[in-house]
């Protein structure tokens, strides 16, 4: 990525966070410009980052390799049709708008634009996001890496060669930390009706679900291994694990991400026209 230049159209959460990241590794400020369209927007950036800044979407594209849409998908075809003219040159267009597919933006961008789409999450927001990745036929495999380098600067990336699987994606890590963040709200209510204060309460589940997932990405056996062995026969996690598995929990689980994905194909056929 030597000498790359980014542009992000959108300069809200996501754009922030990816800024965020390429920045702490090192990547030069200098390459990296940001649009919006309010200027609060702009000084917030440009303050808190050192990047230049405009409301010229169509400047910015013309003089980037690479441009990051990051508004948000009900503005995208707006957009994308605007910055058509601006995208002669041929950047690697890269897309972390949910739902909107590579054939409609190619349709509002130009068809032999390599695209990028991508579904990422919140936590890259800490850096320790996690994103699915589809490219179009018209990306190279160097545009490939480009995109692997710009979102893994917040956390993980998972290439996936049909695109419709982003659908799954969505369902897994997209709205993933929602669902995690309910387990552990449950946790947190059900720690303070056994008797522990809300704060105490709220200090052990939060550390013990980043524990529990650091233990598992630096561990060489599976998750239900890992489980298995939290779990002695006859002890007090086999009475819980018991308890979760007599009400359901992986239906419960299979259910809901099925809706989720559901959900996301449903949104996707009706932002792409
Ligand atoms: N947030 C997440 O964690 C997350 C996760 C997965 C995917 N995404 C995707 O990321 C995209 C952005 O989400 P977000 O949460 O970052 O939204 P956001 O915070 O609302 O940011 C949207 C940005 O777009 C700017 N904008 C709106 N219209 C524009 C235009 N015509 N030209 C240039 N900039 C324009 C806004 O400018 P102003 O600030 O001036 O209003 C704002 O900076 C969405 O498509 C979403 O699906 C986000």
């Amino acid at each position: 990525m030597n000498n790359t230049r980014l542009t992000f159209i959108g300069a809200g959460n996501m754009a922030r966070a990816i800024i965020g990241g390429l920045l702490a590794k090192g990547y030069p400020a200098d390459l990296i410009s940001a649009s919006a369209t309010r200027q609060e927007t702009l000084d917030t950036v440009s303050n808190q980052f050192g990047i230049a800044t405009s409301t010229d979407n169509r400047a910015l594209a013309q003089a980037a390799d690479v441009v990051v849409l990051a508004v948000k998908p009900q503005m995208l075809k707006t957009v994308a049709l605007d910055l058509q003219p601006a995208l002669g040159h041929k950047p690697l267009i890269i897309s972390v708008a949910a739902g909107i597919t590579t054939q409609s933006m190619g349709e509002w961008l130009g068809v032999d634009q390599a695209i990028v789409r991508s579904m990422p999450n919140t936590p890259s927001q800490v850096q320790t996001g996690a994103a699915g990745l589809f490219a179009n036929a018209n990306t190279s495999t160097e545009q490939r890496q480009t995109a692997s380098q710009i979102l893994g600067a917040v956390g993980v990336v998972q290439w996936l060669d049909d695109e419709p699987l982003l659908n799954a994606v969505t369902a897994v890590s997209g709205s993933g930390p929602a669902y995690f963040f309910l387990m552990m709200e449950a946790m947190i209510d059900a720690a303070v009706d056994l008797g522990l204060s809300r704060d105490c309460a709220t200090d052990l589940t939060l550390q013990t679900a980043l524990g529990a997932a650091m233990l598992a990405k630096n561990s060489d056996v599976d998750v239900a291994e890992l489980r298995r062995r939290v779990t002695s026969p006859k002890g007090t996690t086999e009475q819980a694990i018991k308890s979760f598995e007599a009400d359901g929990i992986r239906t419960m689980v299979s259910r809901a991400m099925k809706a989720c994905a559901d959900r996301s194909l449903e949104l996707s056929e009706q932002l792409g026209r």
